[in-house]
């Protein structure tokens, strides 16, 4: 089995903020993440699909339709938005990339099928690299 693993850019804006906490508490939780109009990130995602070779091709995974499927199902849903109000996802849930990763995760999963029928090649791990220091990786 081999593991192809394919990177996918946008940039979205997001404020911390937490329904459970009052205004002093995210304030000392989340500190500058949680002013009040937010700030911007420019997210770098990591799309892991495990397959075997196929023997026509020599690949794992047909990379234009991996393209296609992930540019439509999550680029372009989150690309320059402000994830907190754009989003219905994030009306009810904190925009994290904790999150954001299962959010990815889940809408990929979903779609899935319609681009890559049969058991292979499957969806395996998503990364999200938020800025050069934090990374966030979702096993499927
Ligand atoms: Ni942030």
């Amino acid at each position: 089995m081999i593991l192809v693993s394919r990177r996918y850019k946008f940039s979205a804006s997001h404020r911390l903020q937490s329904f459970l906490f009052s205004e002093q508490e995210n304030r000392e939780v989340f500190g500058k993440c949680n002013n009040p109009f937010g700030h911007g990130h420019n997210y770098e995602i990591e799309v892991s699909v495990r397959g075997e070779i196929d023997p026509g091709s020599g690949r794992v995974v047909d990379l234009a339709r991996l393209d296609n499927l992930v540019t439509s199902t999550i680029v372009e849903r989150y690309d320059h938005r402000y994830l907190n109000e754009e989003l219905p996802e994030f009306k009810t849930e904190i925009p994290t990339t904790e999150n954001l990763g299962r959010q990815i995760e889940k809408r990929l999963a979903e779609a899935w099928p319609s681009s890559f029928p049969g058991a292979r090649p499957a969806l395996a791990r998503i990364r999200i690299f938020e800025t050069e220091r934090n990374m966030i990786e979702v096993d499927h």
